[in-house]
């Protein structure tokens, strides 16, 4: 709507994950450094945790973005809410694993039947966990001999039966000789930790490599999380962020990525109503309260400024009330 009149090549605060859009600061691109090292170490697992909102699922795009080489395979669930049954069908999906059928040989050898991939979308129906746990370790097997190996992703994996999460770490103990079969990234919102540190989990727990947990940025990454998209987006020519505008757009969204993007779009169409090439302060609040319930979610300016006179206050009264006494006393 206001991309044109603000020069943007395309909108630049989606509440999309695209990963043309990643942002990364020092810590988490470090980050993704040491989990790809562990992928390429082949290590096992990696786990990112993390608050909502604060770039779990950016930073899962991002890694399969850069895991898209040949020699690697990759899956990701989404969706663990699915049944146990449903999570390893799209497991297998993803990774592109096509059914083994017995077909009747097309060599006019008279040598029977040989075995082919052939393609039928509906092939996993009723097929039990067991079958479905065997294909995928067959599969993982054989790309290993290719020496391809696998990654799977697991976002939102908080929500993941314990059950399925051991199963899913029994899949990497099946290992060739010299190497590991599949590595698996378990992302999640913060209670994933607890989940991890059950008994039950422990040797899950022990195997991960690679720890992160993603954070709400600081008040300077923010403002340079805010450049960064729009220079992707095209630049913005005809907008400028005043002073301070940065700062209410932090103290708004308290530094939360989905936030930020949020409070930004809105801010911007509240510019765009008013044909104005400087963003200030004012129309980040307008944008802010625009969105429903935001009151809630941030601090507000007022309550930021007050208690930033705070510690001036309390000196002031009391030298006031010592003057005030002196004064009475002189008298
Ligand atoms: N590092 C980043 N670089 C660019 N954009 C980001 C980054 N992190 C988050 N975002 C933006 O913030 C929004 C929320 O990010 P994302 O969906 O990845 O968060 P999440 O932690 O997975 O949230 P949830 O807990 O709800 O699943 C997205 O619109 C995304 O574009
Ligand atoms: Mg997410």
């Amino acid at each position: 709507m206001y991309e044109k009149f603000y020069g943007l090549r395309e909108p630049a605060f989606n509440l999309t994950p695209d990963p043309t859009f990643l942002f990364l600061n020092k810590r988490s691109k470090d980050a993704l450094d040491q989990i790809l090292y562990g992928i390429e170490r082949r290590e096992g697992f990696a786990v990112i945790v993390g608050d909502i909102g604060t770039g779990k699922t950016t930073m899962c795009w991002a890694l399969l973005e850069r895991l898209a080489r040949k020699d690697i395979r990759t899956a990701m669930i989404q969706n663990p809410m699915l049944s146990e049954l449903d999570i390893l069908r799209s497991i297998l999906q993803d990774f592109g694993v096509r059914p083994k059928r017995k077909q009747p040989s097309l060599d006019f050898d008279g040598l029977g039947d040989e075995t082919k991939e052939i393609f039928d979308a509906d092939w996993m129906e009723g097929m039990s966990k067991k079958q479905l746990l065997d294909r995928l370790n067959m599969f993982l097997a054989e790309r290993a001999q290719e020496n391809v190996f696998s990654v799977l992703i697991v976002d939102e994996a908080q929500n993941v039966s314990t059950t399925l999460l051991e199963q899913l770490r029994l899949l990497s103990n099946l290992e060739t000789a010299k190497k590991k079969l599949i590595q698996i990234i378990f992302v999640g919102q913060l209670e994933l930790n607890q989940k991890l540190k059950a008994l039950s989990m422990r040797q899950l727990n022990q195997r991960i490599s690679v720890r992160f947990e993603t954070k709400t940025l600081s008040r300077e990454d923010t403002e340079r999380y805010i450049r960064h998209r729009l220079a992707v987006a095209g630049g913005a020519p005809r907008l400028r962020f005043g002073s301070g505008t940065f700062r209410a757009v932090w103290r708004y969204s308290r530094g939360y990525p989905r936030m930020i993007n949020l409070i930004c779009d809105r801010a911007l169409l509240a510019g765009y109503a008013e044909r104005a090439a400087v963003i200030t302060p004012r129309l980040v609040r307008k944008g802010a309260l625009a969105l429903k319930g935001l009151e809630d979610a941030g601090p507000k300016l007022s309550q930021g400024w007050f208690r930033r006179l705070m510690p001036f206050l309390i000196p002031a009264v009391f030298l006031l009330s010592v003057l005030l006494f002196a004064l009475s006393k002189s008298n």
